[in-house]
This record gives C-alpha cells, sequence and structure tokens, in this order.
C-alpha cells in the first residue's frame, strides 16, 4: 500500500477533512439564518392527523452551543493528535509509544516476581501456590486453545494430565517442549507395509500389545513387520522413545483414537503433530513458570 504514504493523499485526507468541518460550520449557520422572530408563529405548512402542525421555530440555543463545540473540539483534536493526513499533530503522540509505555510499567511491576521465580527450581514452584495461579492464567491464555481449559487435551492434542508423555515428563523435557516446540515425524507407512492387508496386520499387532483381542494369525504376520519398520522408533517391546516423541503403543492410550479404523489411519497415513515454540514470544521466565504449572498438574494424579 505504497500509495497511500504518497503527499497526494496527504493532502487528499487533510483537505477533505477540512474541508467537512467547515461545511458543518457553513450549514448550521445556513440553517440558523432566516428564522422568524420569536414572537411570531409560522408554520412549515405541514399538517398530520388534522391538528397537527410544524412550526418553523429556531433551534433551541443550547443545542446550537453543543453543536459548535463539537466543531471546535474537532480542530483542537486534529492539532493536537495525528488525523489529518501524515500530520502527526503537535502533541506527537503516536499509538505505538502509548502501548510500549504501559507494556514498560506493567514489566517493572511483574518482572522482578517472574525473575524470582524463574530462579526458583520447578519441583519447588509446584508447592508455591501462588506461583501455580499465575502458570495456571498464561495457560489459559496461551494453551487452553489447544490443549483444553482443563488440560485434558483432544484428539491430536495430548493430555497434560495423564502422566503419559510423548516427550518426555521432567520438568526439563516439558520447559524444553514449551520453549522450542515440538515437531513429530510419522511417516506414512501404507506403501512400505505392502498395502491395506500390511496394515491390518500391523493394526493387529499393535492391539495385542495392549491386550485387545486379535485376529491371531494377522498379529504374527504385523509383529514380523513391527520388527522391521517401527523398532527404530517405538522400541522393541512398543514402549516408545522421548527423543523422537514416538508414543509408548502398550498402554491403550491414544493420541489419534484407539478404534481399529484410527490405528490403521494413523498406520497408513502417518501423524505429523506439532507443538509450537513459546520460547522466543513468551520469554523464559514466563515459560518456566507454565512448565510448572503442567508439571504440577501431571503430580496431581
Ligand atoms: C521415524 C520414527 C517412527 C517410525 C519408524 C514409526 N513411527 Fe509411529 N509414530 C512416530 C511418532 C513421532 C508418532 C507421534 C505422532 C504425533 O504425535 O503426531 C507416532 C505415532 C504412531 C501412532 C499413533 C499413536 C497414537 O497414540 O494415536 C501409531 C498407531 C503408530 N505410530 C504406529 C506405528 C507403526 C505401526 C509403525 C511401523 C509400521 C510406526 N509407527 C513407525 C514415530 C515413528
Ligand atoms: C496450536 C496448538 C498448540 C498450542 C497453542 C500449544 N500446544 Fe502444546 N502441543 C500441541 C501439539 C499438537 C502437541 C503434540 C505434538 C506431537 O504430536 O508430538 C503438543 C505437545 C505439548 C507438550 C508435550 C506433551 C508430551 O506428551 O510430551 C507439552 C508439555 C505442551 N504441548 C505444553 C503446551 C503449553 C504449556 C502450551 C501453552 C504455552 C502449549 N502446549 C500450547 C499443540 C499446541
Amino acid at each position: 500500500m505504497a500509495d497511500f504514504n504518497s503527499e497526494f493523499w496527504h493532502w487528499y485526507i487533510a483537505i477533505l477533512t477540512v474541508l467537512s468541518i467547515l461545511a458543518c460550520v457553513w450549514l448550521i449557520r445556513w440553517m440558523t439564518a432566516g428564522f422568524v422572530k420569536k414572537d411570531e408563529t409560522e408554520t412549515t405548512g405541514h399538517v398530520w392527523d388534522s391538528d397537527l402542525t410544524e412550526l418553523n421555530n429556531p433551534l433551541p440555543r443550547w443545542w446550537l452551543g453543543l453543536f459548535y463545540i463539537t466543531l471546535a473540539f474537532g480542530g483542537f483534536y486534529l492539532l493536537l493528535f495525528p488525523g489529518l493526513g501524515s500530520f502527526s499533530g503537535f502533541l506527537n503522540w503516536t499509538s505505538t509509544d502509548q502501548y510500549e509505555k504501559e507494556v514498560a510499567a506493567i514489566e517493572a511491576e511483574v518482572g522482578p516476581l517472574f525473575a524470582k521465580y524463574q530462579q526458583t527450581a520447578i519441583i519447588d514452584l509446584i508447592k508455591d501456590g501462588e506461583a501455580l495461579k499465575v502458570g495456571e492464567r498464561l495457560y489459559l491464555n496461551y494453551c487452553a486453545t489447544c490443549h483444553g481449559s482443563d488440560a485434558r487435551g483432544a484428539r491430536g492434542y495430548p493430555n497434560l494430565r495423564d502422566g503419559n508423555w510423548l516427550w518426555g515428563g521432567d520438568p526439563e523435557n516439558i520447559k524444553t517442549s514449551i520453549m522450542m516446540g515440538r515437531q513429530a515425524a510419522m511417516p506414512a507407512w501404507e506403501a512400505p507395509l505392502g498395502g491395506e492387508r500390511g496394515v491390518d496386520e500391523v493394526t493387529q499387532y499393535l492391539l495385542s500389545l495392549s491386550g485387545r483381542a486379535t485376529i491371531e494369525e494377522l498379529a504374527a504376520n504385523g509383529k514380523t513387520k513391527y520388527d522391521t519398520f517401527c523398532v527404530a522408533c517405538h522400541g522393541p517391546e512398543g514402549k516408545g522413545n522421548i527423543a523422537m516423541g514416538a508414543p509408548n503403543l502398550t498402554d491403550d492410550s491414544w493420541l489419534y483414537g484407539g478404534s481399529i479404523n484410527r490405528i490403521s489411519e494413523s498406520i497408513a497415513k502417518g501423524r505429523n503433530g506439532q507443538m509450537p515454540a513459546h520460547g522466543e514470544f513468551l520469554g523464559e521466565a514466563k515459560v518456566h513458570l507454565l512448565a510448572a504449572y503442567v508439571y504440577g498438574l501431571s503430580q496431581e494424579n
């Protein structure tokens, strides 16, 4: 929109604005001129309901006064504040300045508090009710949209209370998840597994890992395939690997749903959950508190 920064638009807006104000002044003078004197009555000739007559009386003085005050206010405002094209106003006020001052004032107030919390280890912070309250407020602002206001998650968004962790549940792991974000990479396996049947076989094997009913002959083939394709990330016993965010497949707790259809879909198409990085955006002090809050939730059970 570089066009709108040109001199032309500055003058276009400034002149139009001034002309509009002058036009209002002219309009009000024109409307008040030529009225009849106080004690005479003149009608406009309009009559309704046989006796309701419209009189041609001047506008009340107080009302006119208000109108002039509004116009004067407009004039002063445009001299003091930005509004007339690119003229910045004699007060040099800008919304950015005001915002930055407000932010600085709040930082000065809460900064020391956050700094104090940041120096406290997370395992100690979870015993500090005040700290957890601040953590909860941050959580509700920045995390609840994805993980839910009760932190129980939703399909594709992990439950943060249940003690099952993709990327590890130590205070440090949790803090890293929030600071740096996480990108899960579970490739699509339909082709390598030889199509739908291969997917079905591995799905049946996974069911057996969490103790669910399985079709034995499929599951046996599935185990061979699992040992070839899946061990690298999910481990020989299917317990997962927090270094890669690969979930435990034996606990019957499913991020993407535990029905046979959902599990085969995860295998066939792959899954690539993403946790956005919050470190730069929130700063380490807030992330530290958030990590304490989340760690605290998982310790409640
Ligand atoms: C390169 C590492 C890697 C390999 C190899 C891999 N996975 Fe995964 N798998 C992951 C990751 C990471 C996730 C989590 C995805 C997410 O959070 O979005 C995952 C998720 C899953 C899920 C969904 C779990 C849930 O809770 O909903 C299933 C099912 C699954 N994998 C099965 C398999 C099977 C079967 C194989 C072998 C055919 C396999 N994976 C091979 C990394 C891998
Ligand atoms: C845009 C949605 C989104 C937002 C916002 C979000 N997360 Fe996440 N988060 C995810 C997803 C998706 C994952 C799972 C990534 C994966 O599949 O590996 C995740 C994973 C995590 C994990 C790791 C869980 C585990 O099992 O290891 C933690 C901890 C976490 N988030 C905390 C937070 C906190 C605290 C906030 C607020 C600052 C937050 N998240 C904001 C989507 C989000």
